[in-house]
């Protein structure tokens, strides 16, 4: 490792520590220190190297705002809207950003189900919510954010692959240990690529190996064209 990049890993490790000290429960820092652990640094790099240098981009999930405030404390270029539909988690979220003196991020309750949003945006993300939103939910979503979007414009959405296999059980019995009752379903790479491809993107499929038993996936979506022409049958097809 170069020395540059050594300082660049350290400052942002320092900005992980920052961020989960920034919750005052225990338990949530316990929680997103085990996110921080399962989206570790190197993935944090791998999505982040996809993100625009400036402009306003969405969180749709977004959670306690962990990778919202990591992603905006690294670029203040960047203006954060974090969304989730999970009240108590947006709270935590505003709190920790204002403890962290993040400027340039904001919190609102949303439901990605029924998102409505009508600004110009560089970019969107959603990390690990379209397999806990319902089916019919996801291309409704996709749509909006689409529509916001400029040609060239990035949707980056990280989610499970289904592979079969030890580390699909892994990861679907974690998810029911944190919600039983949630909506569940892993999308095949297929799948996600013919709905994001009807809508004009281009997809990029990067998978995110490691030793941890979670089979990640990362699409990388780049809007290639104007989105009107919107083709429903192309993905209905798949
Ligand atoms: C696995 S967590 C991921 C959170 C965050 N993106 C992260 O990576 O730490 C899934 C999140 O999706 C949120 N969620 C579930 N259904 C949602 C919906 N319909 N609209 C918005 N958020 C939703 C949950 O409240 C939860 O915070």
């Amino acid at each position: 490792m170069s020395v540059a990049s050594a300082e660049a890993a350290s400052r942002a490790g320092e900005s992980l520590g920052r961020i989960i000290r920034a919750y005052d429960d225990p338990v949530v820092r316990s929680y997103c220190a085990v996110r921080f652990m399962i989206l570790r640094q190197r993935f944090l790099f791998e999505i982040g190297q996809y993100l625009p240098s400036s402009g306003q981009v969405l969180d749709i999930g977004c959670g306690f705002g962990l990778f919202a405030l990591y992603f905006a404390t690294r670029n203040p270029a960047l203006q954060i809207r974090g969304f989730d539909l999970n009240a108590r988690r947006i709270e935590m979220a505003r709190q920790a950003a204002a403890r962290l003196d993040v400027q340039n991020v904001r919190f609102q309750v949303g439901d990605a189900a029924a998102f409505r949003f009508d600004e110009s945006i560089a970019a969107a993300y959603m990390l690990d919510l379209i397999h806990h939103i319902p089916q019919a939910s996801v291309e409704p979503l996709i749509a909006t954010i689409a529509s916001n979007l400029r040609p060239g414009g990035r949707l980056l959405v990280k989610d499970i692959e289904p592979t079969g296999g030890g580390k699909l059980a892994f990861t679907w019995a974690l998810d029911k240990l944190m919600d039983w009752k949630a909506p569940l379903r892993y999308w095949t790479p297929t799948e996600v690529s013919r709905l994001l491809q009807s809508f004009g993107f281009e997809i990029y499929q990067h998978r995110m190996i490691d030793y941890l038993p979670y089979p990640h996936i990362l699409y990388v979506s780049t809007l290639a064209r104007d989105t009107s022409g919107h083709d429903r049958s192309y993905w209905q097809r798949a």
